[in-house]
């Protein structure tokens, strides 16, 4: 007897014409390089010519805190302008006051003349000349306008 055993083994159809199928390469489309302008370099502290303030706004025997540009204008008699950083020199806190003809640092109560700068009251009441003078600010009057110069 025959033990007929049969294998049947089923046929592989290839199958082709895959390639067929339509791969498109993915356009690359390169991005423009239209940002190139920011960053211009600027920003170099207090600015060159940039307005501050009017003559209107700064009183007489007095002055006004610019905190932005980190200035302070003073007018101690009728049309002389002064300017200073706002920066106290003690430990950097911006001035928060112009009163009785010195402009006063919130932090630890130094005073600064609103003519020259100078430091006439120290940190905590301490000596005048106690910490450095404020800075001069160079600026232009014209007309109304006070600007950096
Ligand atoms: S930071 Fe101005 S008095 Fe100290």
């Amino acid at each position: 007897m025959t033990d007929g055993s049969t294998r049947s083994l089923g046929r592989r159809h290839a199958i082709a014409g895959a390639a067929g199928l339509g791969v498109v390469a993915p356009a690359l489309v390169a991005c423009g390089s239209d940002g190139d302008g920011a960053g211009d370099g600027a920003g170099n502290g207090a600015g060159d010519g940039g307005d501050l303030t009017t003559a209107a706004d700064v009183p007489v025997g007095g002055g006004t805190i610019l905190p932005d540009q980190k200035v302070v204008v003073t007018q101690p008699t009728a049309g002389d302008f002064k300017a200073f950083t706002a920066v106290c020199t003690h430990q950097g806190c911006l001035v928060g006051q112009v009163t009785d003809g010195t402009i006063q640092c919130p932090c630890h109560g130094s005073q600064f003349s609103i003519e020259d700068g100078s430091n006439v009251v120290g940190p905590s009441g301490s000596e005048a000349g106690s910490v450095s003078d404020l800075a001069a600010v160079d600026i232009t009057v014209e007309g109304d306008a006070i600007r950096l110069s």
